[in-house]
């Protein structure tokens, strides 16, 4: 590694602490905190609590607000980032409303501020938390320099179907790899030590099932019983709230009928009374005033009814709660103590980070922090984890001295905006390093550029200018992909091919005989199946943000071996979507049953063996969940656990030996998944239970031992309790999810 991970973490939190300046004077024990909460309570009004109840977008001067703010009606504004309008904002606030409470300031910060990293989904494909810690904790000091306390991320939507495009936005189709990075990011974003001004409240979201949405279309409706919520989706969303997430955001799906934002059921029973969540709650935008659209409730002073009961606190963009809260608490519907159990968790979140004490940022120290080196830095080497090898016929990595003449081909390979990704309002595409731009500071005077298409969309008959240009050429670079505008919130996709004319560019430039090695940068993994064939190598980069161009060009020049694992199923077609890893077990599980092809003419009805799979496509993915290649090649052999049989409250100790049997040294994401054979309920056919990266030097063989708490394999059967079900175990230690020989276990 060009950077190691140490040395960038160490950087960023001495910074982080320089940039804090003085420390928020420590805000007390929990004690203090609720006697000052108290305190605050017993000098509001219910007008004044309600408009801490209220959530609106900047936009335009601060004087459309002021009146708002001094009157105390607004608690939180999300959308402005100008730290000059934020203090303005804040010394409304504090000077001239009668109370003085400050704003709480969010924004959209999903992967990096200023600085982008890539998308949360290729966060995920790096399985390294400790290097998303690093980059969460970047976004923090740089939206913090800005006034921003809040971000409205990690979005721990369990996403199994490409075509949702906010799929993007999450770490992908595992609850165990979504906790992980969940844990990671709140960290990041809070800082894990005492609250400072570079903290930055994390929002866990969307609660709950929202990636669930039907047919992969966003807001649509989930059908999520109570075990799968608990057994996958509410997981991670548990993990966050245990890692100490200050605030967390209702979903726009109704589950079963009933929209999150007014499901009692997950936010008091499961939320606060199980989990003990004591933070704040925020509706979606809107996602109130759309249950009237959902059809849950009649009007504006309904829906408020209803989500207060259920357990907001705040709401967002709906001001169903400033324009009728008042009249329902006269009404009886809605009591005033469910009024002050929401502002204590308001102004709770605002005293834990501090806002009482320091308000304001300092302007002039705003700019230095972002896009600075050690940001840069950490975003390059996360890219350098997150790109995923899929195919190499041995063609990477390249070596440069045998090549004179490179072309550099594809809408992507120098689409400064788009690579960046869905959710990045706040970066700058002029800071963008495109792959084409580091190409050419590398080797200069030997890249030719054609894009052939200059965009994903465009489409494109022939493809001349890059066919000639190729024949010129040693080896062509094709970068590929989707523009960032066919991912993220409401951009969903019923084809997930290559968009556009870039299959057929493809193929043209494999006609030319040259090695061509493509980098397809996207928000979700495409159906890639057809395209392959044509490609020496494949890399997949999802939208790799401010850094991504150097850092593939050290992937593809050998200075970095590539060791990103999908987070997600690649599909062969989007026809077999949704399709996972982890699903149960059918009673009919495919068994090589004849396809499409092989099937006689006017064959019998049941001739074809009865199993779970498509004539057409099989039952297989394109790339199982966890794959990945690398320069190296890594083998496992003598996977052992230390007992056979193990008590309830034991710990399974998994001995392996892995070796680097390449000739470069690599790191490997080492994965443990379990197979529970015999259940109350029916289980998956393989979980993720640990994964670890494993560095390894060429020729270097290595005894490793895992540990794995037997209480970790407990789950939600029958009766609805979480427990360990005795009875008969599999495990495998593997490179992917689709590999290795199960071990034997038992737990009695
Ligand atoms: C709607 C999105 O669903 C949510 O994720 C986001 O945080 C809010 N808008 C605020 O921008």
């Amino acid at each position: 590694m060009k950077y190691t991970r140490n040395l960038i973490l160490v950087v960023v939190l001495v910074l982080s602490t320089a940039c804090s300046g003085q420390k928020a004077s420590t805000v007390g024990s929990t004690a203090d905190i609720e006697k000052r909460i108290d305190k605050l309570l017993s000098g509001m009004t219910l007008s004044e609590k309600i408009g801490q109840m209220n959530q609106v977008s900047a936009g335009g001067d601060v004087a459309n607000y002021a009146e708002a703010l001094r009157n105390g009606q607004i608690g939180s504004i999300l959308n402005e980032v100008d730290p000059v309008k934020i203090n303005e904002f804040q010394r409304i606030c504090v000077e001239e409303s009668r109370l003085g409470i400050p704003l709480l300031v969010g924004r959209d910060v999903i992967h990096g501020f200023h600085t982008i990293f890539p998308i949360p989904l290729g966060l995920a494909a790096t399985f390294d938390p400790s290097l998303i810690e690093v980059g969460a904790r970047i976004a923090a000091i740089e939206a913090t320099a800005q006034g921003v306390r809040w971000t409205f991320s990690p979005m721990l939507d369990i996403a199994r179907d490409p075509r949702w495009g906010r799929m993007a936005e999450g770490s992908g189709e595992d609850p165990l790899l979504d906790a992980a990075m969940a844990e990671a990011m709140v960290r990041g974003y809070q800082g894990s030590m005492e609250l400072d001004r570079t903290s930055m409240a994390a929002c866990v979201k969307h609660f709950v099932g929202y990636g669930a949405a039907e047919g992969g279309r966003d807001y649509n409706s989930t059908f999520l019983t109570e075990k799968q919520l608990r057994n996958v989706y509410l997981p991670p969303f548990e993990a966050a709230v245990k890692a100490g997430a200050l605030t967390l955001m209702t979903s726009f799906n109704d589950n079963d009928g009933v929209p999150s934002t007014g499901n009692s059921f997950i936010l008091k029973d499961v939320l606060r009374k199980e989990w003990g969540f004591d933070g704040l709650v925020v509706t979606d935008w809107n996602s109130m005033g759309e249950m009237i659209a959902h059809g849950y409730g009649i009007d504006r002073k309904d829906v408020a009814c209803k989500a207060v009961n259920a357990g907001v606190d705040m709401d967002m963009m709906t001001f169903g709660f400033l324009s009728h809260l008042e009249e329902l608490v006269a009404s009886g519907c809605v009591k005033e103590s469910a009024i002050d159990e929401a502002v204590r968790h308001i102004l709770r979140v605002k005293i834990l980070l501090g806002l009482f004490e320091h308000p304001y940022v300092d302007v002039e120290a705003a700019t230095p922090v972002q896009y600075a080196k050690e940001h840069l830095d950490a975003a390059r080497s996360t890219v350098e984890e997150s790109v995923i090898l899929l195919q190499n016929d041995g063609v990477l990595p390249l070596e440069a001295e045998s090549i004179r003449t490179i072309l550099v081909t594809g809408p992507m390979a120098d689409a400064p905006h788009d690579q960046l990704g869905t959710w990045s309002f706040d970066g700058d595409k002029n800071h963008t390093v495109t792959p084409l731009k580091a190409l050419q500071a590398r080797f200069p005077g030997k890249v030719i550029y054609v894009p052939g298409l200059r965009f994903s969309r465009e489409r494109r008959d022939r493809f001349d200018d890059v066919v000639a240009a190729a024949r010129r050429s040693d080896v062509v670079l094709a970068f590929v992909g989707e523009e960032a505008i066919l991912s993220g919130e409401a951009h969903c996709l019923a084809d997930l091919n290559l968009i556009g004319s870039q299959s057929d560019l493809l193929a043209a430039l494999k006609s030319t005989g040259k090695p061509v090695i493509t980098t397809v940068m996207a928000g979700r993994p495409l159906t890639i199946e057809r395209d392959l064939p044509n490609c020496s190598a494949m890399l997949y980069a999802f939208h790799p943000g401010t850094m991504g161009g150097p850092a593939l060009a050290d992937i593809l020049f050998g200075d970095v071996n590539p060791s990103g694992k999908t987070p997600v199923t690649f599909l062969r077609t989007v026809g077999q979507a949704p399709l996972y890893y982890a699903h149960n077990m059918t009673g009919r599980p495919y068994a090589g049953e004849k396809m499409l092809s092989e099937i006689d003419l006017e064959a019998g009805q049941t001739s074809l063996g009865n199993t779970s799979y498509y004539l057409d496509y099989g039952a297989y993915p394109l790339f199982p969940f966890g794959f990945g290649l690398s320069y190296t090649t890594f083998r496992y052999s003598d996977i052992a656990v230390d007992k056979t049989v193990y008590p309830k409250d034991g710990e399974i100790s998994i001995s392996f030996t892995l070796a680097n049997t390449g000739e470069r040294d690599g790191t490997e994401v080492v994965q443990v998944y379990i197979r529970d054979l015999v259940g109350s309920v029916t289980r998956p056919v393989k979980e993720l239970m640990a994964f670890k990266r494993e560095f390894l030097k060429t020729g270097e063989s290595r005894r490793i031992t895992y540990r794995i708490p037997v209480s970790d394999l407990a789950f939600y059967g029958m009766d609805g309790e979480k427990k360990v079900e005795p009875g008969d175990f599999q495990l495998w230690v593997a490179g992917d999810s689709a590999t290795g020989e199960p071990v034997p276990f038992e737990v009695k």
